[in-house]
C-alpha cells in the first residue's frame, strides 16, 4: 500500500471508525495533553482479545499515535493488520530484531530489502545488538544492523534501536554511519549518564519507558542533566509495565505513568512533558 494514499479506516467487526472519528473533539473536550507511544507491540497475541479496548483506553489517556516496531517476518502480518485497522494512529516499522537474527539472516535481509522497496514505513526498527540472550549470532547481528542502517539512510527513515548488554558496541556502529543524515531513538534506554550523552552527541533521542518508575532504577540519576529535548516516551507494551503494574501486561494507556515520573524528576508539569516529547517524536517520525 502506498503510504501517501492510505485509505481511511473501514468499519471492522462492528467497530466503526465513527467511534474514533471524534478524536480531535475528544482531545478538545477531555484531554489536555497529547502523548505519543513511540514503541509498542500492540499487535502481540496477548492483545488479540481486547485490542480495541486497549486503544480506546490509550486514547482516553491522551495517547494519539502508536509506533509499532517490527520483530521478524513471523509477526509481520499481525503488525500490518493492526496498522490497517487503525491507519491514522498506528504506524508500522519494518526491520529485523537482533534476537531474531539467526543462520538464515541472508534470506531475512533479502525479504526486508524487497519490503522497503515496496512501501514506506515509519522507521527501520527495531534493530541493533543484543548480547544478553545469545551471542552465537554476533557476526550476523552486526551484519543485519549495518545493512538496515544503510537502508534507513537510503530511504531517509529514522531507526529505532534495541541494545542489550551491548551499548558501547551499538553506539560505535551508529557513530560509524552518522554522517549527518541518520536519526532515531535508542529505545528502552537503561544506561548511565555517560551513555546518554554519547547518544545525544550522535543526534539521537533517548526512549524512556516504564523502567524509569522502578524503585531501584538508575535512570533518574542518569537523566538528571539530560534535557527533555532529547527524550521520547514509550511503553514497549506488552513488556516492562510501570511500577504499579509490574508483573502484568503493559499497555499504551500506562504511558502517562512514565510521563508523570519524568515530570516529577524534572520539576515540570505533566503537560510540559507531553508537549516536548510529542514534538520530539513528530520530529523523528514526521518527515
Ligand atoms: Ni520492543
Amino acid at each position: 500500500m502506498n503510504f501517501k494514499n492510505r485509505t481511511k479506516c473501514k468499519p471492522l467487526d462492528g467497530f466503526t471508525c465513527k467511534k474514533y472519528a471524534p478524536l480531535p473533539e475528544l482531545l478538545k473536550k477531555k484531554i489536555i495533553m497529547e502523548l505519543i507511544d513511540t514503541h509498542c507491540h500492540l499487535y502481540a497475541a496477548v492483545f488479540s482479545e481486547d485490542i480495541d479496548m486497549v486503544i480506546q483506553r490509550a486514547i482516553a489517556a491522551g495517547v494519539s499515535r502508536f509506533y509499532l516496531p517490527a520483530i521478524d517476518s513471523e509477526t509481520e502480518s499481525a503488525l500490518l493488520d493492526l496498522e490497517k485497522r487503525y491507519p491514522d494512529i498506528c504506524f508500522a516499522m519494518q526491520g529485523l530484531h537482533p534476537c531474531s537474527v539467526k543462520n538464515d539472516v541472508q534470506n531475512a535481509l533479502q525479504y526486508l530489502e524487497q519490503s522497503f522497496s515496496t512501501r514506506r514505513f515509519a522507521a527501520v526498527g527495531e534493530i541493533g545488538l543484543d548480547f544478553y540472550w545469545d551471542r552465537s549470532f554476533e557476526k550476523e547481528q552486526y551484519q543485519a544492523f549495518h545493512q538496515q542502517i544503510e537502508w534507513a539512510i537510503h530511504y531517509d527513515l529514522p531507526i529505532v534501536i534495541h541494545s542489550r548488554d551491548s551499548i558501547e558496541q551499538t553506539i560505535a556502529v551508529v557513530r560509524e554511519h552518522q554522517k549527518g543524515k541518520l536519526r532515531g531513538i535508542f529505545h528502552c534506554f537503561n544506561e548511565g549518564e555517560a551513555e546518554a550523552k554519547k547518544i545525544i552527541e550522535l543526534n539521537f533521542y533517548i526512549g524512556i519507558g516504564g523502567t524509569v518508575t522502578y524503585k531501584n532504577s538508575k535512570l533518574p540519576e542518569a537523566l538528571k542533566d539530560i534535557s527533555m529535548e532529547n527524550i521520547v516516551l514509550e511503553t514497549d507494551s506488552p513488556y516492562l509495565p510501570p511500577q504499579p503494574f509490574r508483573g502484568k501486561r503493559n499497555e499504551s494507556s500506562y504511558l502517562v505513568y512514565v510521563a508523570e515520573k519524568l515530570a516529577i524528576l524534572k520539576g515540570i508539569s505533566l503537560e510540559e512533558v507531553a508537549a516536548v516529547t510529542t514534538k520530539n517524536a513528530l520530529e523523528i517520525f514526521g518527515r
